[in-house]
């Protein structure tokens, strides 16, 4: 069983998003693993790691055919891994209400692998945000990630907390209640929404095997 993170920050220190991301796979590694903690359950990859080149819009893999741009970069590379996952969980900050343009690079040039007659079919998903303000297009960036996940054929969970309680995702802002600054590491209803959908998702993902 494995759970693959895909960061989709640009950058890499200090990320908000990579460290809501690394609660949620510590909590589905936790239940995953069934407290055996030398079992690689979980896999964190920075899209920032990863030479990506945009699509080009020549359709090659409606066609079936690889992707032209696959022999330059490191697509391939991201394909194989999540192929291999069970569940997949997107973080990605709010760029303007929507996701940072590495992390679109990606998601355009995955169009290869729903062509390929879905192959992300059936692997449970889940979407992580964060933003500067209050209101920052969390919401937008969760929708566009979810339905990223529906258009590949995957299962969209949220994180399933108190109902009256926890929100529906893993999200937060820089910007508090009071209009101060902090961190994600200070945000403890982001962490606790991030670490809940890695619950909810690892407890699919073994019910589901
Ligand atoms: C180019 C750019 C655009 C941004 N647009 C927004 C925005 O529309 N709304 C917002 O609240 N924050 C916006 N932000 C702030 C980021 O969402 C915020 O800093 C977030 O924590 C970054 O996540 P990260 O630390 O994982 O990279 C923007 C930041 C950058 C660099």
């Amino acid at each position: 069983m494995l759970i693959v993170g895909i960061c989709g920050s640009p950058k890499k220190e200090r990320s908000n998003t990579r460290l809501l991301l690394q609660k949620a796979l510590e909590a589905a590694a936790d239940v995953l693993s069934d407290g055996d903690s030398k079992q690689a359950t979980t896999l964190l990859l920075d899209i920032s790691d990863y030479e990506i080149r945009h699509c080009t819009g020549c359709d090659s893999c409606v066609r079936k055919k690889p992707c032209p741009e696959s022999t330059h970069d490191d697509m391939p590379k991201i394909e194989e891994i999540l192929l291999k996952a069970d569940g997949i969980i997107i973080s990605a900050p709010s760029y303007f209400t929507s996701v940072p343009g590495v992390l679109k690079d990606f998601i355009d040039r995955s169009r290869y692998i729903k062509m390929q007659d879905h192959q992300l079919k059936d692997k449970i998903f889940g979407a992580i945000t964060y933003a500067g303000l209050r209101y920052g297009g969390q919401e937008h960036v969760i929708d566009i990630l979810n339905r990223y996940a529906i258009a590949q054929g995957m299962i969209v969970v949220g994180s399933l907390g108190s109902p009256v309680k926890d929100g529906t995702f893993g999200s937060g802002a820089l910007q508090t209640d009071e209009g101060s600054w902090r961190s994600a590491k200070d945000d403890e209803l982001a962490i606790r929404g991030s670490q809940k959908l890695g619950i909810r998702m690892a407890e699919l993902v073994k019910r589901l095997h």
